[in-house]
């Protein structure tokens, strides 16, 4: 049997952990503090195709086939873990103040970048009914159906109960010092507890892998991106769907809060909140809807995503590096990419055949003159 060490208790590390117990695999997972405790902890929980890959459609066919997998997944992991991870399959909404903003999302509605099917116009009388608490000002939305959104910290959670009641072993508290090397082969890995050695080495470290592959000589073109996110709890039904406008989000949770999110700041891996965050975030959101002026503060949190020069993943082997993976770079989807980078870190871990199965084409650019590395993962 395979013995793979993930680094990295995320919901990267997890979902991939997970995925490969369920084929059999002798998995052990270590995390440098707590599972979940980074960027999957602190994330909003949405699962935005259409907002979140706008710009970007080479993300577009890999978010859709994730998303359309929650569905299963919530299934598989409250029979396995007794968790409920709280998706909502309600529908996101990106509303439009003025003539110019509707004509721009109008034409969103209408492009051929395969979400088409996706994305409907609603007249200001519809939005109205769908969404009594939004402002006023609004005079439509673009209507996207099958979005929504989950409770972050509990599919982490779920993920790592579901995949520890299979056999998989998760420290947390064991950092990764270095890879350890063998010639071209990495075969093991340095721990604070001690070296432990196996046949694959999967590294899901977020924000902080372009510091574990630097100590072997590989660089990473990435940045960490701190974001800052609040919630309140509104009365009942406030809002029923996610609204997403380009400055702020509201996120109506499983558990009756509204999540707001989020600032970006790149380079930093700061977990401090600003207050001049809070104010602004509460500020915008309550332009949008203007009862969260009257709803009860929660809290405020920070986390930080690991982002990419081409806000592409890298998910696969590490070319001329034998037993060395990496599935990191998720930027601001990782929720919403976790299930199929679980399913495909797992097949291509397990089958050597599966690139081609699946029909998935990876390509890796490695440019070491310059010392960056680019990924692009397409259908
Ligand atoms: P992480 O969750 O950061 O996990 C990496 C783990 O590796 C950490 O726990 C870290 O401690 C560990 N680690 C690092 N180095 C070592 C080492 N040397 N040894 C051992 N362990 C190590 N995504 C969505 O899809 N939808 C959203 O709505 C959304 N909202 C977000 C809002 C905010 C404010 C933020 C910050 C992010 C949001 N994201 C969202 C993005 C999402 O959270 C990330 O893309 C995702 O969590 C990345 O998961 P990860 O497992 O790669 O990283
Ligand atoms: N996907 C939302 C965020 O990263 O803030």
């Amino acid at each position: 049997m395979k013995r793979i060490i993930i680094v990295g208790g995320g919901v990267i590390g997890l979902s991939i952990a997970f995925e490969l117990m369920k084929k059999g695999c002798n998995v052990t997972l270590l995390e440098k503090g707590k599972l979940a405790g980074k960027a999957s902890g602190a994330a909003a929980g949405m699962l935005g195709v259409h907002t979140e890959t706008r710009g970007n459609p080479s993300m577009t066919s890999l978010a859709k086939e994730s998303r359309d997998l929650f569905p299963a997944l919530a299934e598989q992991l409250l029979n396995c873990s007794g968790i409920d991870i709280g998706l909502r399959q309600n529908g996101m909404i990106m509303p439009a103040m003025t003539g110019r903003e509707q004509h721009l999302l109008q034409e969103e509605a209408n492009s051929p970048q395969g979400m088409k099917e996706e994305l409907r116009w609603l007249e200001e009388r519809e939005l109205r009914k769908m969404e009594p608490s939004l402002s006023r000002s609004f005079i439509g939305g673009l209507y996207i159906p099958r979005d929504g959104n989950l409770l972050a910290p509990r599919l982490s959670e779920a993920l790592a109960i579901s995949a520890a009641t299979m056999g998989a072993v998760l420290h947390e508290g064991t950092e990764v010092n270095t890879l350890i090397m063998k010639g071209r082969s990495i075969i093991g890995v340095n721990t604070t507890r001690g070296p432990l050695y196996g046949d694959e080495v999967v590294v899901a470290g977020g924000a902080w892998s372009q510091h574990i592959l630097r100590r072997v000589g590989i660089k990473l073109d990435a940045a960490p991106v701190k974001g800052e996110c609040i919630s309140v709890t509104p009365k009942e039904g406030f809002l029923n769907r996610t609204i997403v406008s380009d400055d702020v989000y509201l996120v109506p949770k499983a558990d009756g809060t509204l999540t707001i999110g989020a600032t970006e700041q790149v380079g930093s891996f700061s977990e401090d909140v600003a207050a001049e965050s809070v104010s602004r975030l509460l500020a915008k959101a309550c332009t949008i809807a203007p009862g969260i002026a009257a709803a009860a503060w929660g809290k405020a949190w920070a986390g930080t995503r690991p982002k990419t020069s081409s806000r592409l993943p890298f998910m696969g082997r590490v070319p001329d590096v034998e037993g060395l993976s990496l599935a990191t770079g998720h930027y601001r989807n990782g929720i919403l990419l976790a299930p199929i980078t679980g399913v495909l870190m797992a097949d291509l871990l397990s089958d050597k055949d599966c690139e081609r199965r699946l029909g998935y084409e990876y390509t890796r650019q490695w440019d070491r003159n310059r010392g960056s590395t680019t990924s692009e993962v397409s259908r």
